[in-house]
């Protein structure tokens, strides 16, 4: 860290309380955040870590509206589950709050009236969509219609999730309440706007010119927003819920969430102090240009953490800005976007009760496949594999391997290291520079290779005993096998420091199996990082346990199967059926011949994957032949014997070589499956179906 800084303020974006947190949340924000906050602490530095649920917004109305409760019930629930499970997944907070406690509420409030006492804010009377019916108005969010660009019906107000075009509700087509489905007319409403276009000039020169070392997604979406030119944002809203716009002439309107949510950070920060004195003044934390503050978020939150809240404190004045702030790409899951709206995620919570006792296998995959530089996806398959084919036989293993040979030849006493040969000498050189690597690499918020670095120590462990197999030396060279142990579980201790950061249950356990009292002096083992004297001789261990254990394949196809059920669900929920045909008179209907066939038999049309071909008995005494495109659905075997309904009047056609006579019906399912009609009693073969 730069030499200027004595402290820093960590914080990561405070999650909606509109559902709990997912596997997204947690790769893209929450889990580097804490690995970089454990660091921290662990060499010693001034820090604190600030999280908290934002609360306010619009999305958390609507659930309320849906469930028929009110929305500070929403928030309740959502926050305390958020809050525990965070806790649950060891992401160390030193304060998790919300917005809206009275603290927020206060000083959200005085930052806004600040800014309007200061002449800071530009009025403006805009016309906005409105719902007659609901008496609302209504935001971007709120609002949908046909995209201008794709011509998707269901753009939202801001962005259409077909095309990805961003957009403003006035430029949809035919906009409509997104809940009510009522149509939506235009009315005059006055708000407060921050005039951005007036910091385009310090913006450029903080961000372009004297913050390059920004990620170069964070710094190019930045660039990308200045390069436009930057407009006025409003910072007020038509709502209900939310902290009331604290001057004259403001009924019925609120802070913006997007407002209120980043003063959270400061609110939840003197919430903390105010408690524990100790820490100093909360203004110490956002105000001592000795302080360094690093927003940790996701891509979708980096226009306003690096141009509207750095505006904002600018406009207060007072406050320091953020020296960094490492925003992650996105998490995708088996191939699709998480979808909160839709209940496609991993939940943390549903994860925590259903995988007792793995966070750290979550926080490892998480990690190793975190979206630093691009969206990546999670799958289950990945998961596992990593967690049998890395944890389990990498990590896990060399630890097992150390300790059993320690119980097996010394009775579980750390044995003496005697006289090093050149092998032992190179593999300790190896691993001795693995705090520099580390420390530069947490530093830098490059956290995947950070965490690959620490796995390299147990590849370097693991290799070590193999070359230097120590259950045949013991035949020939016991003194030696003391050596090969020793360093053995010097490499263990060094395992157990590295991985701190990263999975911190499994040092914690790791630590005990190795009798190290690591509680409150982490710290100094960080120092000791890459020692080879960490674990002394004749220290007597315990009986180990296995750092880690398989993940079976039930585990992953249980997990599998949800995600594709709620798939299905939501396939169904949305499915819509076709609009019927245009009319045709009965005489029409009567042309078609319909009727049951008997199949006798059923094949596989050769060089066909689509086609089956059908011998029914239509009741005419012969063999009827008509091949349909049911394969995928159906085995041939398990249709002989069945009634089908068929057009027997149907002109015959050619199809791979065969004449078929007539078509057999099917349903079509709303996710396009095919399903074969029949009747529902015994009607013999020929009759005919009207
Ligand atoms: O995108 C989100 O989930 C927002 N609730 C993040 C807010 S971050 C901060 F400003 F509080
Ligand atoms: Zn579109």
């Amino acid at each position: 860290m730069d030499k200027k800084f004595k402290r820093t303020t960590v914080t990561a974006a405070l999650p909606y309380a509109n559902g709990p947190v997912h596997i997204g949340h947690l790769a893209g924000v929450y889990v580097p955040a804490d690995i970089y906050v454990r660091y921290l602490r662990l060499k010693g530095r001034q820090v604190l870590f600030i999280g908290g649920s934002d609360e306010h917004g619009v999305p958390v109305t609507i659930r309320a509206r849906k469930e028929g409760i009110s929305v500070q019930d929403v928030v309740d629930r959502y926050h305390y589950l958020i809050k525990d499970s965070f806790e649950r997944f060891g992401i160390s907070f030193d304060i998790y709050s919300r917005t809206t406690s009275e603290v927020h509420h206060r000083l959200a409030s005085d930052f806004f009236r600040k800014l309007y006492d200061d002449g800071k804010f530009v009025e403006q009377v805009s016309e906005q969509f409105y719902d007659e019916q609901t008496g609302r108005f209504l935001t971007d969010r709120n609002i949908r219609g046909e995209c201008p660009r794709c011509h998707a019906p269901e753009a939202y107000g801001d962005q259409c999730e077909k095309c990805g075009a961003t957009l403003s509700p006035e430029e949809l087509i035919n906009p409509y309440n997104a809940e009510t489905g009522n149509p939506l007319v235009r009315r005059a409403t006055k708000h407060w706007y921050l005039p951005l276009d007036k910091d385009q000039e310090w913006l450029e020169k903080w961000i372009l010119q004297e913050h390059k070392e920004w990620r170069s997604n964070v710094y190019g979406q930045c660039k990308s927003w200045l390069d436009g030119g930057l407009h006025p944002r409003a910072v007020t809203r038509d709502l209900e819920w939310g902290i009331p716009v604290p001057v004259e002439g403001a009924d019925g309107k609120v802070l913006y969430v997007w407002f209120d949510a980043p003063i959270g950070y400061i609110s939840n920060t003197k919430e903390l102090c105010d408690a524990r004195p100790e820490l100093g003044s909360w203004e110490t934390w956002w105000k001592d240009p000795e302080t360094r503050l690093v927003h940790f978020i996701g891509k979708d939150n980096i226009v306003f953490h690096c141009i509207v809240f750095p505006a904002m404190l600018k406009a207060h004045g007072g406050y320091i800005l953020p020296d960094n702030v490492p925003a992650n790409e996105f998490l995708n899951l088996e191939g699709n976007k998480i979808s909160t709206s839709k209940n496609y995620a991993v939940w943390l919570n549903e994860y925590l009760d259903e995988l007792p006792g793995r966070q750290d296998e979550l926080r490892y995959v998480l990690t190793a496949n975190a979206p630093e530089t691009k969206d990546n996806d999670f799958t289950w398959a990945d998961y596992q594999a990593r967690c049998n084919n890395e944890l389990v036989a990498v990590y896990g293993n060399f630890v097992n391997r150390a300790l059993q040979l320690t119980q097996k030849y010394y009775d579980g006493i750390v044995p003496q290291c005697g006289e090093l040969t050149d092998f032992d000498r190179e593999t300790l050189s190896e691993f001795r520079g693995v705090k520099e690597r580390l420390e530069e690499l947490l530093e830098g918020f490059k956290f995947r290779e950070a965490q690959k670095e620490a796995m390299n120590l147990a590849r370097i462990g693991n290799k070590y005993i193999a070359d230097s197999e120590p259950w045949k030396v013991v035949k020939t060279d016991p003194e030696r096998v003391k050596t090969i142990i020793n360093i053995s579980l010097q490499i263990t201790a060094n395992l157990a420091i590295a991985f701190l950061p990263f999975l911190p249950f499994s040092s914690g356990r790791l630590f005990t199996m190795i009798g190290m009292d690591a509680t409150g002096n982490e710290g100094e083992l960080w120092e000791r990082l890459g020692s080879t004297d960490l674990v002394p001789q004749g220290r007597l261990l315990p009986k180990p346990e296995l750092l880690f254990t398989k993940i079976e394949d039930e585990v992953i196809a249980a997990q599998v199967a949800k995600l594709e059920a709620t798939v299905r669900a939501n396939e169904e929920a949305a499915y819509k059926a076709a609009p019927v045909k245009d009319t045709i008179p009965f005489e029409d209907f009567e042309k078609l011949d319909i009727r049951v066939g008997l199949v006798k038999a059923c094949e596989k049309v050769r060089k066909s994957k689509k086609l089956l071909k059908f011998t029914l008995d239509d009741g005419s005494g012969q063999d009827r032949t008509i091949l349909s495109g049911i394969a995928q659905w159906y085995e041939p075997e398990q249709l002989v014997g069945k009634r089908v309904l068929f057009i027997a009047n149907l002109a015959p056609r050619q199809m791979m070589g065969e004449e078929s006579r007539g078509m057999i019906l099917s349903a079509v399912n709303y996710n396009g499956d095919l399903s074969l009609t029949t009747t529902m009693g015994e009607v013999k073969g020929g009759s005919q179906v009207g």
